[in-house]
């Protein structure tokens, strides 16, 4: 897509955001996309943006898991989203999760359930007792096929295991 056009669309975003002050459910559900260039699933100092990513956001019924709402989005020259939703989706479970990269080199996206980093789950609602309508959405990041060569020194800064691991239980 040609840059211009990107930067209208994030744009557009943001006035909607100011012409909603006095709407009644409609949220904006904003987040960045980049490209995971040591595989270690969270954002590091070497992390790249990526423009021209897709992210789609997914509610379904919390009781049934039918799906009520979907919406894709495509990220801009710096790998930021800004999906506008309709409606209060209180009794829904929504989240957003990465569907394509525009990188060959960096597509792989790591589908294990409850892992932050893949999908992140947004409440779309008034009702509990958050007023803007802006969400953040966690960062989504796809893996490098190949990890960048300065990592080692990335994961002894971040200390983790040579391998890039966490050092700890947690994981
Ligand atoms: C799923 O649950 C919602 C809310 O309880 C209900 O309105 C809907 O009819 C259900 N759908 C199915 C397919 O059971
Ligand atoms: C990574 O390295 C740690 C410590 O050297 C080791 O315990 C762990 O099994 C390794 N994990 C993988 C996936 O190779």
């Amino acid at each position: 897509m040609a840059k211009s056009a990107i930067m209208v669309m994030a744009a557009i975003c943001l006035m909607s955001v100011v012409g909603s002050a006095y709407g009644f459910d409609k949220f904006f559900v904003e987040g960045k996309v980049y490209c995971d260039t040591c595989r270690i699933q969270f954002v590091s100092r070497i992390s790249e943006f990526l423009p021209g990513a897709t992210v789609r956001l997914e509610c379904k019924e919390a009781a049934n898991e039918t799906i009520t709402y979907v919406k894709d989005a495509v990220t801009d020259s710096a790998g930021k989203y800004c999906i506008e939703v309709e409606g209060d989706h209180e009794e829904e479970l929504c989240e957003v999760f990465l569907i394509d990269s525009p990188r060959l080199d960096c597509n792989e996206v790591k589908t294990e359930v409850a892992n932050l980093e893949t999908a992140s789950r947004i409440s779309l609602t008034h009702k509990n007792g958050i007023v803007s309508a802006v969400r953040e959405a966690n960062p989504l990041g796809f893996l490098k096929a190949d990890p960048l060569s300065v990592c080692p020194e990335i994961f002894k800064e971040l200390g983790l295991n040579a391998n890039g691991t966490a050092n700890t239980d947690y994981n």
